[in-house]
């Protein structure tokens, strides 16, 4: 399909949609209706650790093919990530032949997947896991393979023939603004139109932002969670300015949030080269406490117990996942402590205190709880327990009362506030 029959597709589909589209709007709910991503994704993706290696002959334990996302399904079942949540095997760019087959179908490339993915989504699905798949908006991915452009309903249907479960649309070479968006839209009510269930992962907001401040109340009625910023790294610096970004435009993203459509600050990098334990444990807590989809990207054959008992934290996921839905945000900023906090259900309260002094050792930091939770996390008192960096049940506060904290050069404390009230609402 060219662009002008394209948009002729959108116009009439938009029109047939119509009656949804002001159904969402009278409910008042606003996210794209397909009924998940409740709560934020959980997964692994595999391109921040596997990028585009795709020299199997060379590096066969390391390239992009069915063997490494088999092994990492493999692994989420048997070293426990499935029970702690995670549960898509997700694939990133350099999955694709070069050129789509003779009616037009995206392929995989029959080297380095010869089962296709039909194939490995059976397997996936067999280990009681999802498989995500990746597609660009544009006439080709970002390291150059087939594009969707013109090709939306055929990969859409593709994919659901397949069986996919989740769909990261990136957005390179996308020639205009309005591509990008009808795009996005396009593919989204594609999706729907499979009758499949297919999570919708965007990147559309961070395409828009060079030119066109993004409409987020657009974006979340179409997709599931949306890439804002720029590609994560093994680097603090990178975790640090993806931090920075989101507390510095936080009045705009926080609020659309919510259960089915969720701010991507993109994947989880703990378990790889570049963070020392104390950025691991800051890139945890911030990631739950923003309602980020936890998107491992790392390599779970060889991974440290430590990273690992990181990454299945109970009680951190149990913020991440908390049933509310309302993202967190940076409460404060003052002599080089951030102080982040997120409602949660039954009025309790998460709070990270971070230490973004990189010169010398811990610190101390003593905060008032009457300042905390917009003053009624800890009225008239509270229960905290320290989850990060070592859980610790720290006791009873009274509302009047402080707490003081000893964070490390990087690192950052995470804290759960229990109401008193709802303590005693529950014996
Ligand atoms: C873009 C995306 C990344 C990754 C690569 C793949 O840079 O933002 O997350 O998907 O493309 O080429």
């Amino acid at each position: 399909m060219k662009l002008k029959s394209q948009d002729q597709w959108l116009g009439y589909v938009l029109a047939l949609h119509f009656p949804t589209l002001v159904l969402w709007r009278d409910l008042g709910a606003m996210a794209l209706d397909n009924g998940l991503a409740r709560t934020p994704t959980m997964g692994w993706l595999h391109w921040e650790r596997f990028m585009c290696n795709v020299d199997c002959r060379e590096e066969p334990d390391s390239c992009i093919s069915e063997q490494l996302f088999m092994q990492m399904a493999e692994l989420m079942v048997s070293d426990g990530w499935k029970d702690a949540g995670y549960e898509y095997v997700c694939i990133d760019d350099c999955w694709m032949a070069p050129q789509r087959d003779s009616l037009g179908r995206l392929q995989a490339d029959p080297q380095r997947f010869p089962g296709g993915i039909r194939r490995l989504a059976n397997y996936v699905h067999s280990k009681g896991l999802k498989l995500g798949i990746y597609a660009d908006v544009g006439n080709k991915t970002c390291a150059g393979y087939p594009g969707s452009f013109g090709y939306y309903d055929i990969d859409a249907q593709t994919f659901a023939e397949w069986g996919v479960d989740l769909l990261k649309f990136d957005g390179c070479h996308c020639d205009s603004i309005k591509h990008l968006a009808d795009g996005y839209k396009y593919m989204s009510l594609a999706l729907n139109r499979t009758g499949r269930s297919i999570v919708y992962s965007c990147e559309w907001p961070l395409y828009m932002w060079p030119f066109h401040k993004p409409n987020y109340t657009k974006i979340r009625q179409y997709c599931n969670h949306w890439r804002n910023f720029a590609d994560v790294y093994d680097s603090w610096e990178s975790v640090k300015s993806i931090l920075e970004w989101t507390s510095s435009n936080q009045e705009k993203i926080v609020k659309v949030a919510g259960p089915g459509g969720w701010n991507d600050p993109d994947m989880l990098v703990i378990g790889n080269f570049g963070l020392s334990w104390d950025q691991q444990i800051t890139q945890m807590a911030l990631w739950a406490i923003m309602a980020a989809p936890l998107l491992m990207s790392n390599d779970l054959r060889h991974i440290s117990p430590q990273a690992k008992t990181l990454l299945q934290d109970k009680d951190v996921i149990a913020i991440n996942q908390d049933p509310l839905g309302k993202q967190g945000y940076r409460l404060r900023k003052e002599n080089n402590i951030e102080v982040w906090e997120r409602p949660l259900s039954n009025l309790a309260w998460a709070v990270a205190m971070r230490n973004l002094q990189e010169i010398g050792g811990p610190r101390s930091y003593i905060i008032s709880l009457a300042s905390l939770g917009q003053g009624v996390a800890c009225n008239p008192g509270c229960f905290i327990t320290q989850l990060l960096p070592v859980k610790m049940q720290l006791g009873f506060y009274e509302w009047t009362s402080s707490i003081k904290t000893r964070i490390n050069p990087t690192g950052t404390v995470l804290l759960r506030l229990e109401g008193k009230n709802r303590l005693h609402q529950k014996a």
